[in-house]
């Protein structure tokens, strides 16, 4: 059975005191949480303290970027190596900010995806379509394009080592989520995809969704047979309300 997966997307957000308050309480709750992984993304410069807050804890954590680069003259990337010394285990690689405003072709979603998995982080690779794109009816192209980018230069074997995270823009901190069908939907077009190269794989994909993900509408979707847990944006920022995301996403509840 696939593991269950929630994890949290700070964006740009905190500081030293707010991240000690949130990652401890996050600590706490997370001691008791059975059948789901919690897992925070942070920004870079917190990333020690992440470690030091989180060591032993049944909290993972990981970076929200990464270079397609190794070491070298590279000003301002960091690379996959640097975060897996700061104890990270995952990297999110794609997501909509990244690709729509600093502008991350599929092609270099693909070499940060392929620099993870070399380095032995799990990427949890973003997709998903904008508005305009659904409306015209072409989601499930875009997101088939996106996913193929990663596939045809890593090979679907890499999807082993990954995360996929459909994150429809439009429900990016909009309030407006994708209803548990709208989401299902596309996520049994991405497990489907990855079937027609290898079912086996395909089986074994942990496929989160994101996208205005709370409390009070996270049951519902992760009910869905192909939803495997949430990536979670604003939520995230708050103890409480994160933690009862991950509660909802526990197997067995
Ligand atoms: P919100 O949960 O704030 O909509 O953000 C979702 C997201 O982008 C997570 O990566």
């Amino acid at each position: 059975m696939r593991g269950r997966l929630v994890a949290g997307n700070w964006k740009s957000n905190g500081n030293l005191a707010s991240n000690q308050r949130l990652l401890g309480d996050v600590r706490a709750a997370a001691a008791g949480l059975r059948g789901v992984e919690c897992a925070v993304c942070v920004p870079y410069p917190y990333l020690f303290q992440t470690q030091q807050l989180l060591a032993g804890a049944a909290v993972t954590w990981g970076g929200q970027d990464v270079s397609q680069f190794g070491a070298g003259a590279f000003t301002g990337a960091v690379t996959a190596v640097m975060l897996l010394e700061f104890g990270c285990r995952y990297v999110l690689v794609g997501h909509s900010e990244r690709r729509s405003i600093f502008g991350e072709s599929d092609a270099v979603v693909a070499a940060k995806f392929e620099a993870a998995i070399k380095a032995g982080l799990t990427p949890i690779l973003c997709v998903g379509e904008t508005l305009q794109e659904r409306e015209a009816g072409v989601t499930e192209k875009v997101v088939s394009r996106q996913l193929d980018a990663v596939i045809s230069n890593t090979g679907v074997a890499a999807l082993a080592q990954a995360v996929v995270a459909y994150e429809p823009v439009w429900a990016i901190g909009t309030g407006r989520t994708a209803t548990p069908e709208q989401a299902q939907a596309v996520h049994a077009c991405i497990r489907g995809a990855v079937a027609a190269h290898d079912a086996s794989v395909a089986g074994g994909l942990r496929i989160l969704y994101g996208g205005s993900v709370k409390a009070a509408n996270a049951a519902q979707l992760f009910a869905m047979r192909d939803i495997d847990g949430g990536l979670i944006g604003g939520a995230s920022l708050v103890a409480d309300e994160f933690m009862a995301i991950c509660r909802a996403a526990a197997r067995g509840q």
